[in-house]
């Protein structure tokens, strides 16, 4: 039977290593402050967080119980990778929002922009439904791989170009479960 310890010191999958690049209590700590800026900011306002699956959902429930304002969440799904470590470069809406974002206050939170494809197209999908106001929140960016010119307004971590696993990111739909981040090991 394979185990997954929480918080294991390297993983090997099929002889790729990865390595620990961000623990529990630095994502923690960063996404506690992210929170404490945007609950000023929409201090008085009631936004919409809504969460791109499946990468963000560890995130935004993390990051919504550190918000101190009433707020309201939503999500949809995007898909680009597939199983594969390098974007398809076609995202696809796998899965519809449900609220009526117009005129809303809306705070778009992702789990990592690489090429900023997908970004790029949730801009698009959501100036055509008239929010009032739209940010982006966005827990990892990989600056050095920003193919597109994309307003990413709240940033926890910038990282380098390489595939992360864990805390809501796959490998071929598995890993997302690890408490830390981790890097391949190149
Ligand atoms: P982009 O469209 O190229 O910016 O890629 C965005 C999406 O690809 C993210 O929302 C993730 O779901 C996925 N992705 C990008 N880089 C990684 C990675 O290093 N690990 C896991 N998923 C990733
Ligand atoms: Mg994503």
């Amino acid at each position: 039977m394979s185990e997954l310890k929480s918080n294991p010191e390297k993983i090997v999958i099929a002889s790729q290593v990865f390595v620990p690049l961000l623990t529990e209590e630095k994502l923690q700590a960063r996404i506690a402050e992210l929170a404490v800026q945007i609950s000023k900011e929409y201090e008085g306002k009631i936004p919409v967080f809504i969460g791109v699956l499946n990468g963000s959902f560890l995130f935004m429930s993390d990051l919504i119980r550190y918000v101190t304002i009433d707020c309201e969440i939503d999500f949809f799904k995007l898909s680009s990778y597939g199983d594969s470590q390098i974007s398809s470069g076609e995202v696809k809406l796998l899965k519809e929002l449900n609220c009526d974002v117009n005129g809303r206050d809306i705070i778009i939170v992702e789990d990592i922009v690489d090429s900023g494809l997908s970004v790029k197209y949730i801009e698009e999908l959501f100036s055509g439904h008239k929010p009032k106001t739209m940010k982006l929140v966005s827990l990892l960016v990989k600056p050095d791989s920003l193919k597109y010119k994309v307003k990413i307004d709240y940033i926890g971590f910038n990282i380098p170009s390489k595939f992360v696993i864990g805390y809501g990111l796959d490998i071929a739909q598995k890993y997302r479960n690890l408490k830390s981040i981790y890097v391949l090991d190149e």
